[in-house]
């Protein structure tokens, strides 16, 4: 068995924190305020159950599924991540694992490779936005993705600029000039092989975001692109409804988490919505996302495809959120750290633990397709779902 090969998600973290400077480890692992929100994502899954048979178990499994029209080998999707100096590669090699192993990428708006190099690798490729900007300018970068190829469009909402964290926010430079990498050299120093990856290429992560650039202009820094976010009056549901229309075709609103805006999303006409928290980014003491996904699979998921993202692991964390409702799941950290351990084999590795663990839990499940789990395979802990909103709900 080759050295750069690992067994589990958990081995991919290890060998991450092994390898990166510490500010970019520390962007990754992330999660606001006390990481309240960040920690029940995982623990969440951790109690549920399973609920498995032992004999007349299906010698073939069936993992194949559809989301937002694009047909994937299994039920997982990239999750767009807008994080930086991972690896050269960045997100084409995500693009391109997710390419080989039959899976969708999603692309940040905030990523350090511009869509059309990644929708070159991998034409099933969503382009996430936020609402930064103004409407002309949202449009033209609208179109550009839609130009590139994209396939489909995620908007992200969730997000409340909130920033204290108690372990300590990582040192961001605004770019990567001289005195930038004098400040950082104790940290890059002591990390060679991720400065071999970034030297045998030439270039040194500049921090910028290709995908906001205004036509015939350049990249701007992260904290520029974040500058002009906070300054952009903040999305109302009309115009969610707006920048679906104009899109017209797949259209995933990222960051529902309560059983009304579940609904007041399928009134503005998206074709998905991920029940996720930004992965305990954002709003700390946001329940984990696997408590709110049954009461808004429940009330939505005959009407949108109703996706997941926060803590998925392992395979058996992708059954366990089909289970209680969810069409496919979206991974965050999981591939970061595959990136991170060894750039598109890495992400390779961590998309064929999880497509084991799906097939595993599957085949001791007594299924012969994923389309067959239900509540009844699960083994769900008294007061272990969270209603968000659902009184709210009764009242639209
Ligand atoms: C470092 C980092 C950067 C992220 N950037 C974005 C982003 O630009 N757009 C977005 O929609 N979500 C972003 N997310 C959230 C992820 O898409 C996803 O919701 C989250 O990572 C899922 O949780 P998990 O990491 O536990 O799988 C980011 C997450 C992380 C960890």
């Amino acid at each position: 068995m080759s050295k750069t090969w690992f067994e589990t998600v958990a081995e991919a973290q290890r060998r991450a924190k092994k390898r990166l400077p510490k500010s970019v480890y520390s962007a990754l692992v992330a999660g606001s305020e006390q990481g309240v929100t960040i920690s029940d994502n995982t623990a969440a899954f951790g109690e549920l159950g399973f609920a498995p048979h032992v004999a007349g178990l299906s010698a073939t499994r069936e993992l194949a599924t559809t989301v937002m029209g694009q047909s994937i080998s299994m039920p997982v999707v990239i999750s767009p991540t807008g994080v930086q100096a991972v690896h050269p590669d960045g997100e084409v090699a995500v693009a391109r694992a997710a390419a080989a192993r039959g899976v969708a990428m999603g692309l940040s708006s905030f990523a350090s490779k511009p869509v059309e190099d990644v929708t070159a690798v991998n034409p099933q490729t969503f382009f996430q936005m936020y609402w930064v900007g103004s409407r002309e300018v949202l449009l033209q970068r609208m179109e550009r993705a839609r130009k590139a190829g994209a396939v489909g469009l995620i908007m992200t909402l969730d997000w409340s600029f909130s920033s204290g964290r108690d372990w300590g926010s990582p040192t961001i430079p605004e770019k990567v000039d001289l005195k930038a990498m004098v400040r950082m050299a104790p940290e890059t120093l002591v990390r060679p092989r991720w400065l071999l990856e970034f030297a045998k290429t030439g270039i040194l992560p500049d921090l910028t975001t290709p995908n906001l650039k205004a036509p015939g202009g350049v990249a701007p820094t992260f904290f520029t692109a974040y500058g002009e976010w906070m300054q952009t009056p903040l999305p109302t549901w009309e115009d969610v409804a707006w920048l679906r229309k104009q899109w017209g075709a797949p259209f995933m609103l990222k960051g529902v988490m309560r059983v009304d805006d579940a609904k007041r999303a399928v009134d503005a006409g998206v074709t998905a919505i991920s029940v996720s928290n930004h992965g305990g980014n954002n709003l700390d003491g946001t329940p984990a996302s696997i408590r709110a996904l049954p009461a808004i699979a429940e009330a939505v998921g005959e009407q949108v495809e109703v996706l997941l993202d926060g803590g998925i692991r392992r395979g058996s964390d992708v059954v366990k959120a089909l289970a209680l409702g969810a069409r496919a799941v979206l991974i965050g950290r999981a591939y970061l750290w595959g990136l991170a351990a060894n750039g598109q084999a890495g992400v390779e590795n961590v998309l064929d633990i999880l497509r084991g663990g799906i097939d595993s839990a599957v085949l001791g499940l007594g299924h012969s397709s994923i389309h067959d789990l239900t509540h009844c395979d699960v083994v769900m802990p008294p007061g272990f779902t969270r209603d968000l909103g659902l009184n709210a709900a009764a009242q639209l």
